[in-house]
């Protein structure tokens, strides 16, 4: 295996761009397409996709993650014989690449990964995508570890549960006094406008199906941050799920109120990580899990 034309793939991937790849591995960008290209040539395989940005086909995506594996496995080395550190490659830093839900990242899953951060001399690449749909990032080999609603594991992926994301319906008292103003009745309710992250987001028609106890159709606006989600909730342009964490505060000062008090929607995650990464990223999955056990409720 030629682990510098190996490199030069995964450089190109992460960064986009053969320039880029080639600053961040410190030669020339020529240098970096001619061993995309001896390497793709020998094994008869488009690895790259050529394009702004760059990216992998399925094989180069394989190999990306065969590179996040020797990248690790290199750093235990390094540890231990230092005297290797000065051959290609050693010391450049390992980029993990980690998938997960929207509200996550907006609530819980950026402490975790920080304080992993200033343990480790890792980088982190997090991958944004529903939490029905992260599992598929890991099977497709984009990623080494994700958190998703998926219990069953991916093929080759150790699952740990990490408790529940627990969201709340809120409007800010306009709204409620605009739309709802004899109570949250059928009729006033379908005329109500919701807030949805995107196509994938089924929380909204969930907990609508649950409290009307049947299938309810509603307008809706959309509005794919979780942040905006809750600022958009507090200025009145629709009722949301937001997740407790970031409603709180508002509905204590009033910001915002329930729609129906007391209810909540419990929506559980799972980390899954790839086996033959787990024990390196055992770190990883320990402040995963700490965080979320203080804050999922588990
Ligand atoms: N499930 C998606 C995510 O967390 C979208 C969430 C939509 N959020 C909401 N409060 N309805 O990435």
């Amino acid at each position: 295996v030629d682990y510098a034309a190996l490199r030069a793939v995964a450089a190109v991937v992460r960064t986009g761009s053969f320039e880029r790849a080639a600053a961040s591995l410190h030669v020339t960008p020529s240098a970096i397409s001619q061993r995309v290209k001896h390497l793709e040539e020998r094994l008869g395989a488009v690895l790259i996709e050529r394009g702004t940005p760059c990216t992998a086909t399925d094989k180069g995506l394989a190999l990306c993650r065969h590179m996040d594996r020797v990248g690790m496995l290199e750093k235990d080395l390094m540890a231990q014989l230092p005297e290797f550190s000065g051959l290609e490659g050693a010391g450049q830093r390992v980029t993990l690449n980690l998938a997960t839900n929207a509200d996550s990242l907006g609530t819980w899953f950026l402490e975790a990964i920080a304080s992993f951060t200033r343990a480790t001399d890792y980088l982190v690449n997090v991958a944004i995508d529903d939490e029905n749909h992260t599992a598929d990032w890991l099977r497709r080999g984009r990623v080494l570890a994700a958190v998703t609603a998926l219990e069953r594991p991916v093929q080759g992926c150790r699952v740990t549960p990490l408790g529940s994301m627990r969201y709340q319906a809120t409007a800010s008292p306009g709204f409620v006094a605009r739309y709802f103003p004899d109570g949250l009745t059928e009729e006033a309710f379908r005329r109500a406008p919701a807030l949805t992250f995107d196509q994938k987001d089924q929380l909204q028609t969930i907990w609508a199906r649950e409290v009307f106890g049947q299938a309810m159709s509603f307008p809706t606006h959309w509005l794919p941050s979780t942040q905006s989600f809750l600022e958009a909730s507090i200025a009145g342009m629709g009722w949301a799920l937001n997740p407790v964490q970031l409603a709180r505060r508002h509905l204590e000062c009033g910001d915002l109120v329930e729609l129906v008090p007391g209810r909540f929607l419990e929506r559980p995650l799972f980390w899954q990580i790839n086996r033959l990464a787990a024990d390196q990223l055992h770190e990883l999955s320990r402040s995963i899990l700490t965080v979320a056990r203080r804050d999922l409720g588990l």
